[in-house]
């Protein structure tokens, strides 16, 4: 018996089943030497809409013991905001554990990109987004809600158990044969004075365990202008929950769009997710004209991750191939439809 994998594929909704379906398409087509099962879980908007569940614990039972989770996209329009995202996505964030959220950002040589200053050679980086604590967690709460005395807070939880883990990811991922030995946090140390002093001594400490690496700090904000005006400087960056969301949907601009951008949620002891990070794109649900590069970058890390570097490299090289014919990455404006953008990368990734 050889290496055999059980993914759970998740569809969800919107593009989600569309993008999903090319990224197992090239899968199918890379897997050699290895065996793949898929099971696929009807989670998502529409099961919410038809029974009321999000994420019932026998599925999230199941998924706590398959080799990896491919995921495709979570939002309904006509479920309120926070239901599926807070009921499905987050919870197996949360459940699982998987407290890096890993968001390569890279140009492939040739792709046009949206903003006009950056050259693709120059956008070579990795976000360690912590991924368990922070704003995420749900902490605070309201009173007096719908009166003119309404009082929200919302609390951004930092352990130094759960900062220390993520910064270690990133020190040994910026040390390792595929970086290129730098790290940046990005924070908001001049105002979030006691979050930001923890991330920063743990951020010196970690420093001084890995005397390879060099580091630097740069504040949320100013690392927005950076990523637009000076993209080269970025290596690997850790930054907190929230400022991590903000800046990938940044990165993912100026890699090429959201149609490109892969995500994975790692649990390195557990079980990982892997996503477009893209969303539902309700206006292309449908019509073949949403990009399935993401999704097919999600299948490219999970395989990564999963120890399989060969055909990791496979579906890298068909990306590249797919990239250097279409005419844009953005939705609709591609030049092929969705199948024939998986076909593309099937081609590149077989040859
Ligand atoms: C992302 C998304 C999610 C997040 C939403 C859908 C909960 O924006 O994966 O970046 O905020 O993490
Ligand atoms: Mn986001």
């Amino acid at each position: 018996m050889g290496r055999s994998y059980r993914i759970a594929v998740v569809p969800g909704d919107g593009t989600g089943p569309e993008v999903v379906a090319e990224g197992l398409k090239v899968l199918d087509a890379v897997a050699d030497g290895f065996g793949v099962e898929t099971i696929s879980y009807d989670l998502g908007g529409e099961r919410y809409l038809r029974t009321g569940e999000t994420l019932p614990d026998p599925v999230l039972d199941e998924l706590r013991s398959v080799d990896a989770i491919l995921l495709g996209a979570i939002g309904h329009q006509d479920v309120p905001p926070g239901v599926l995202e807070r009921g499905v996505l987050l919870k197996l964030r949360f459940e699982l554990d998987q407290y890096v959220n890993l968001r390569p950002v890279k140009a492939y040589p040739g792709v046009s990109l949206p903003v006009a200053t950056v050259q693709p050679e120059d956008v070579d980086m990795v976000f360690v987004r912590e991924n368990s604590e922070g704003l995420y967690v749900g902490a605070g709460g309201v009173s007096r809600r719908g009166t003119g005395e309404e009082v929200a807070t919302q609390e951004s939880v930092n352990t130094r158990f759960g900062v220390d883990r993520c910064l270690r990811y990133a020190f040994e991922l910026a040390g390792g044969s595929d970086r290129r030995g730098h790290v940046t946090l990005a924070h908001k140390t001049n105002v979030l004075n006691y979050a930001g002093d923890l991330w920063s001594r743990a951020f010196a400490e970690m420093a001084a365990a890995y005397p390879d690496v060099s580091t630097d700090y740069v504040h949320v904000d100013a690392a927005c202008i950076y990523l637009v005006e000076d993209p080269g400087r970025f290596d690997v960056v850790v930054t907190d929950n929230m400022f991590g969301d903000i800046l990938t949907d940044l990165g993912a601009v100026i890699q090429g769009g959201m149609g490109v951008a892969a995500g994975a949620n790692l649990n390195p002891e557990g079980v990982s997710m892997f996503e477009p990070i893209g969303g539902t794109a309700p206006d292309h649900t449908g019509r073949g004209t949403i990009n399935p590069l993401a999704a097919i970058g999600a299948v490219e890390l999970m395989l990564r991750t999963l120890g399989e570097r060969e055909a990791a490299d496979r579906v890298d090289a068909g990306i590249g191939l797919a990239v250097s014919k279409m005419a844009s990455m953005r939705a609709g404006e591609m030049g092929f439809s969705t199948a024939e953008v998986g076909d593309l990368v099937v081609e590149g990734a077989t040859r």
